[in-house]
């Protein structure tokens, strides 16, 4: 496994690559790698012929009250995780490289669309410009053939294939279903952060989202005052909301069918640590 952190040096061993017909994995990550990242990894290796992932902590797509500076960065063991993987190569850039003028003065790609407004895009100002401008960095680098994204970050997915879209980037996006803990928690970065009394509240948020589907498919009930019971539960266990969504599973619209294709969605604080999760009906 090789672990470069030039653009150029990438830029030109990847396409050595495809000039050797080989198709290209692409899994970007800000590290602190768990069994979700891997998984994306291994659908990436089962699609491709090489894989090429990114570790790079994006101070663009954090807000300036959340974590970017707390954020966990292990990348030792992280690499140690795609060396067992045989991950092909490994984009480590510095902020430097990716922003030489700094983050608040680089060009930005926005993705304007109903996908954006509302949910993690009301709840985090500037949260998908920010995703959008370093992946479009990242897949001008690489030029992947596959990209590889998780359905824990639903909204994020979308975005990206609305932007794949919206830009001609000859790049097919593969999205990969959310791994969980046994007790439910869908693993994640964050986790970390919680107290050990936090740990144990924190699976009730996908028991609410489970209940809730339950409710949606016995479809007695208004979809607003589901979710209005999902966000009172919540806040019952000790979570502060910041919203608990039934939307269209495509346009990611307010949902007024419950016969549509859905996906419930929600973010909750325990203390200092936001949390985000959804299910699909
Ligand atoms: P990060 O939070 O590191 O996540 C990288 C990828 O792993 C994302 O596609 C995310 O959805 C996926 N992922 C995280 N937890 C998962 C889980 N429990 N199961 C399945 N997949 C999971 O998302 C980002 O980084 C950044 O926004 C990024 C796209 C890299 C741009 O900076």
């Amino acid at each position: 496994m090789q672990t470069l952190t030039s653009n150029w040096e990438v830029s030109a061993l990847v396409r050595q690559w495809q000039r050797d017909g080989e198709r290209i994995g692409f899994v970007p990550t800000m590290g602190n790698l768990h069994e979700g990242h891997l998984r994306l990894v291994k659908a990436a290796r089962q699609n491709t012929d090489r894989v090429v992932v990114s570790i790079y902590v994006n101070p663009m797509q954090f807000g300036p009250r959340e974590d970017f500076t707390n954020y966990p960065r292990t990348l030792e063991s992280d690499l140690q995780k795609l060396t067992n993987l045989k991950v092909d190569l490994v984009f480590h850039p510095s902020d430097e490289s990716m922003y030489p003028e700094g983050s608040a003065k680089s060009s930005y790609v926005e993705v304007s669309t109903q996908l954006t407004e509302g949910l993690e895009g009301a709840h985090r100002q500037h949260h998908f410009r920010g995703v959008a401008t370093v992946v479009t960095k990242l897949f001008n680098i690489v030029s992947p053939d596959v990209a590889v994204f998780g359905e824990k970050d639903y909204q994020q997915l979308l975005v990206i294939q609305q932007l794949v879209k919206d830009l001609n980037y000859p790049i097919e996006i593969i999205g990969e279903p959310t791994i969980r803990e046994g007790d439910g928690l869908a693993l994640s970065s964050r986790n970390q952060y919680l107290s050990k009394q936090q740990r144990a509240i924190a699976p009730k948020l996908y028991d609410v989202l489970s209940e809730t589907r339950e409710r949606i498919l016995m479809q007695n009930m208004d979809l607003t005052d589901l979710e209005q019971a999902a966000i009172m539960q919540l806040e019952q266990h000790g979570f502060a909301p910041d919203y608990v969504a039934i939307r269209n599973a495509v346009t990611l619209a307010e949902a007024d069918n419950p016969t549509d294709l859905l996906v419930i969605l929600a973010a909750a604080r325990l203390g200092q640590t936001r949390l985000i999760d959804n299910l699909r009906v």
